[in-house]
């Protein structure tokens, strides 16, 4: 049900967070919760047959579905997924030219340890792309209630700045029911 009510407006906001890494062909990027796969998708078409993807996720369903849907393109060393959470990547430091996460931070208690990582695996210069619902109109959706954790964008983008995330833009992406906010950092 939470997936169903946030993919309406999702394909936009992963379709724009994908757009605002700016990666193109050829291009090592990573998506860190994938879920779905929409944004593995979108990453897919970005950096095209040369370029590389990888796929983090903590949720066994996902990455045993993942697995399946995508056989094709990790057979042809375009996808790799990788069982993890933000706060601990298997990804070797400065190896991604760029990152998103979508309507993950809800659900990570500890923003330092898991931001600090996703600076980490991004080279310099490189960008992270979070997509985050605004936390006013997520209040307002029943399944926030319970395991949501709600911030203000404020401080989510202190906490990205304190990784080393320099945030250059907040994006906001409307679908007439909900605002969500395209974070973008560039590492310093
Ligand atoms: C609401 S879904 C969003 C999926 C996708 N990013 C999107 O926007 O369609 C949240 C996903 O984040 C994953 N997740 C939650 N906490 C995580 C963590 N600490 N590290 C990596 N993935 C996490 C969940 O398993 C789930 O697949």
């Amino acid at each position: 049900m939470v997936s169903r009510v946030l993919n309406r407006g999702n394909y936009e906001t992963v379709a724009a967070a994908v757009a605002a890494t700016e990666a193109g062909a050829g291009a090592t990027v990573a998506d860190i919760g994938f879920g779905g796969g929409v944004g593995l998708d979108e990453l897919l078409a970005a950096v095209g047959e040369t370029g590389t993807v990888h796929g983090v996720e903590i949720a066994p369903t996902m990455l045993d579905q993942a697995g399946k849907r995508y056989r094709a393109v990790i057979a042809a060393g375009r996808l790799v997924l990788h069982t993890g959470a933000m706060h601990q990547m298997p990804l070797a430091t400065s190896s991604v030219d760029a990152a998103i996460s979508t309507n993950t931070v809800y659900f990570i208690d500890d923003l330092g340890p898991a931001f600090a990582e996703l600076a980490r695996v991004v080279r310099p210069s490189g960008r992270v792309v979070l997509g985050v619902g605004d936390p006013a109109d997520m209040a307002r959706m029943p399944f926030t209630e319970n395991r949501f954790r709600l911030r203000p964008i404020a401080e989510i983008t202190e906490q990205l700045e304190a990784a080393g995330l320099a945030v250059q833009e907040d994006r906001r992406i409307s679908d007439g029911r909900m605002v969500f906010h395209l974070l973008v950092g560039e590492k310093r």
